[in-house]
């Protein structure tokens, strides 16, 4: 039976094996989904055990979504332009990282109906998975993104991949249409400290953190009536990337899907 794992630390909070194998029944496919909480020191071990094919293949979740590169023989060109994997395939003999993050949030944006070209976004945070939503943004062609983060350098180092990108000091805010969370503020409950009382009127508040479904973020922004919008499809739908990669099969996404997440 082929195995197939999420990597991470902390990895704990993960649906993505509730998800996978979800979907992996409904296809009748003989395999298995599980997570696995590894160090750095270990990674290089475990991409050897994808090689040697006792592993069919992984999610990376944070913080090694930049570590796993070194140890891959090929990137697709997403996984390349934003030195981020989420996923690894085994195709003919050569192990692949790909990035279906930039996927799961480009259809979790056109599911909104909202018009985001010619839009400004302020991103705040400068994790992981920031590099796929600079990278989705410009091919939606928004007007602007600014990226402001605790850690300045981080902020820096995006920089040097998307050159025309703002950066603005942690604490302050800018005239944008659509604010981006990005940090894990709130993944366990925590307050963001930030004012946001004097952004306007008619703006989108879009958290990638799906659980809690509704952070200290998502709040504020409700309490401003503004439109708010969770990462609870953006996780779905590069899940659903993920396993088209390996199975080649597109999984069904229906409300039984986010009950799915839902009821955890
Ligand atoms: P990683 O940085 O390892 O990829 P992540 O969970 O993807 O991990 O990113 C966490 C993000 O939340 C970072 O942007 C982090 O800011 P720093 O780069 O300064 O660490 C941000 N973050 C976490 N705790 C924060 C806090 N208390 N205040 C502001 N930002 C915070």
């Amino acid at each position: 039976m082929k195995k197939f794992l999420v990597i991470g630390n902390p990895i704990d909070h993960s649906l993505s094996p509730k998800l996978q194998n979800w979907w992996l029944k409904e296809n009748n496919i003989d395999a298995t989904y599980g997570k696995i909480k590894l160090e750095d020191h270990e990674i290089k071990n475990f991409i050897q055990e994808i090689k040697e094919q006792k592993i069919a293949g992984c999610n990376v979740t944070v913080p090694f979504k930049k570590t796993v590169i070194p140890f891959l023989d090929k990137l697709s060109p997403e996984a390349e332009q934003t030195q981020s994997v989420n996923t690894i395939t085994f195709d003919s003999g050569d192990i692949v990282g790909h990035n279906t993050d930039i996927a799961g949030f480009d259809t979790a944006i056109k599911k909104l109906n909202f018009n985001i070209k010619g839009k400004k976004v302020l991103i705040l945070g400068a994790g992981g998975v920031v590099s796929s939503i600079i990278f989705a943004l410009k091919n939606m062609h928004v007007q602007e993104i600014t990226i402001s983060n605790r850690t300045r350098e981080k902020a820096e180092n995006l920089r040097a991949l998307f050159n025309d990108i703002k950066i603005l000091e942690w604490g302050n805010l800018t005239d944008c249409h659509i604010v981006i969370n990005a940090t894990s503020l709130g993944l366990n409950n925590e307050r963001i400290n930030l004012n946001f009382s004097n952004l306007g009127h008619d703006k989108l508040f879009y958290d990638l953190i799906y659980n809690p479904p509704e952070t200290d973020f998502l709040k504020i922004g409700k309490q401003l009536g503004y439109n708010t919008e969770n990462g609870k499809t953006m996780f779905v739908y590069q899940a659903l990337e993920a396993f088209k990669l390996w199975h080649k099969i597109e999984p069904k996404v229906n409300t039984d899907t986010f009950n799915l997440l839902d009821n955890d």
